[in-house]
């Protein structure tokens, strides 16, 4: 890999950087690009109807600014504006951006594309970068400039005819990341002194990185360089667009809007040329993360990703930002233990979230909790645990959940992948939910000072009847089995609770019990009655200790 062949981006020697110190405190207009950066980086172009179903799942997603396209470029696109505007399909508050090259025919069918549109932003561009300019256009930069002046205007002539009040205009110096800051200052000011803004009448100022080239601190001097000495600055809208090559778009775009910038556009899920642009979901949750109302709609994160899927033959990455199947799940086991205990701390403060490894609560996109945790040989006792409880209400002592963990990780060792719940659970029967060689058939108890307790057990399928004495039930039924089976065991720990799984509610009994071995042994029981599910639980954990 000959890397010398590549030479350093020459970053802006800008020394009194304000932005590092800022904070961004509430979002960005945002601009959807999805359907022109978006659409024309595609294997196969979004069709009429897809478009149209896209654009209004835009609108419902909040997006007041949407570039539908370059409509002079295709008949698709074409089109899809005429059909949009005919049908009467753009909502009042929302505003159809669309693309033109400088270039009279070009602007002239833009124009025509989007008459009777209450209100459009025509959106000029033309490459401004030193490369281009030399290698695609063989232009000076006067002649780079006079290009972008005599877009402006004829877009101004057209707008006039047309009836100025329903344009905004948008100028984009292309490659502007690959623009001297200087040239890029003096073209950006050409074009405003053609179309003469005002603060009632803005004009946007898009600075794209078209091909991202430097780390995003580097977008972000650029940016607040051009803030600092533009003109008519008071009047111009400051527009982000970020390319994704070097993998820091979202970076890049929050820097940018550190920097003075006050609209992004982008595109949902990050999808445009090449690697991408920057991504508008990551950038809105980054803010929502923060406690920042994103004015977009992320509720139902789940259909969004389907609809982009179904509309743009992509996949959404599982390890997505926010909107991949993985993000809110950990597998690891000490993730898990403290996501566990952050979900517990959560039920004393339910209006404010902070949970270890998770930086939003997932049912706040539309997703459960269910998938969490999951459970493979990296998980621990805390993720079986939270499993037993969200799925089936079983709510373990501690050290049974120690105990349980190993069974588990003994088992996921063993088979090599993810269990699901049911498995687990099954498992814990399993292990302690035992009827052999002891099942308790019947029982009776008295009380009259002290308990009796008389048993009808089936040892080795033979029925027999147990009587004994103690100072409850459990007392008085150990000291049965203990003279009937000729063990010692004590019991160490009993607790229960009700088992609210299922159509009925039940009791689950937990006992720990130590043997002559001093050796541990755990079981559990579940009854519609109490007294039934703490004697299966003694049972269960006889069992265990006669079986090891
Ligand atoms: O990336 C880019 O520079 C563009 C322009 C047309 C704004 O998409
Ligand atoms: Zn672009």
């Amino acid at each position: 890999m000959n890397f010398l062949k590549y030479s350093a981006f020459k970053p802006i020697l800008k020394i009194d950087r304000k932005w590092p110190g800022r904070i961004i405190e509430k979002a960005p207009i945002w601009c959807s690009v999805d359907l022109r950066d978006g659409n024309q980086s595609l294997e196969n172009p979004m069709n009429l109807v897809q478009k149209l179903d896209f654009f209004s799942f835009l609108v419902e997603t909040g997006f007041k600014e949407i570039e539908i396209g370059f409509p002079a470029a295709s008949e698709t696109e074409y089109s899809f504006t005429r059909a949009l505007i005919e049908g009467g399909l753009i909502p009042n508050d929302v505003v159809i951006q669309v693309l033109t090259q400088s270039r009279e025919h070009i602007i002239r069918k833009t124009f025509e594309a989007i008459q009777g549109a209450k209100k459009a932003v025509v959106h000029l561009y033309n490459s401004t970068s030193a490369l281009q300019r030399e290698v695609v256009f063989n232009m000076s930069k006067h002649e780079i400039t006079q290009l972008a002046v005599d877009g402006a205007a004829l877009i101004n002539k057209l707008a006039n005819e047309y009836g100025r009040e329903k344009f905004i205009f948008e100028y984009s110096p292309e490659s502007f990341t690959g623009t001297e800051p200087d040239y890029a200052v003096e073209i950006c000011n050409a074009v405003l002194d053609v179309w003469n803004p005002s603060p009632n009448n803005k004009v946007i100022i898009n600075l794209p990185s078209t091909v991202e080239m430097s780390t995003p601190n580097v977008y972000a001097d650029q940016i607040e360089y051009v803030c600092d000495h533009i003109n008519y600055r008071d009047s111009v809208i400051i527009s982000l667009h970020a390319h994704n090559d070097r993998g820091t778009a979202v970076a890049a775009t929050e820097l940018g809007v550190m920097a003075g910038a006050d609209r992004v556009e982008g595109t949902l899920f990050g999808n445009g040329e090449r690697t991408g642009n920057a991504d508008i979901l990551t950038i809105g949750m980054n803010l929502y993360s923060q406690g920042i109302d994103p004015k977009l709609d992320f509720s139902k994160i789940d259909d969004m990703v389907s609809i982009y899927e179904r509309s743009t033959g992509l996949v959404v990455h599982p390890r997505h930002p926010y909107a991949g199947a993985l993000v809110f799940t950990a597998f690891s086991g000490s993730h898990q233990d403290a996501i566990n205990k952050g979900l517990a701390r959560l039920k004393d403060h339910p209006d404010h979230w902070e949970v270890p490894y998770l930086p939003i609560d997932p049912t706040d996109v539309g997703r459960t909790y269910a998938p969490i945790i999951r459970i493979n040989s990296q998980s621990g006792k805390g993720g079986v645990a939270f499993i037993l409880e969200q799925n089936f209400g079983i709510d373990m002592p501690k050290a049974m959940q120690v105990h349980f963990g190993d069974v588990v990780k003994h088992h996921t060792d063993k088979c090599g992948s993810e269990i699901q719940p049911d498995k687990i659970f099954e498992l814990f029967k399993q292990e302690y939910i035992s009827e052999t060689p002891v099942s308790l058939f019947k029982f009776m108890d008295t009380t009259n000072g002290e308990t009796i307790v008389e048993a009808k057990l089936n040892i080795d399928s033979e029925l027999r009847i147990i009587t004994g004495r103690g100072e409850g039930i459990i007392d008085a039924f150990c000291q049965a089995l203990r003279d009937t089976m000729r063990i010692q065991f004590e019991i160490n720990q009993y607790s229960e609770h009700s088992l609210e799984y299922g159509s009925r509610s039940r009791a689950i009994t937990y006992v720990e019990i130590s043997g002559a071995d001093h050796k541990k042994y755990y079981g559990a029981g579940i009854s519609g009655s109490i007294s039934r599910s703490s004697l299966r639980a003694v049972v269960s954990a006889v069992n265990n200790l006669i079986s090891h």
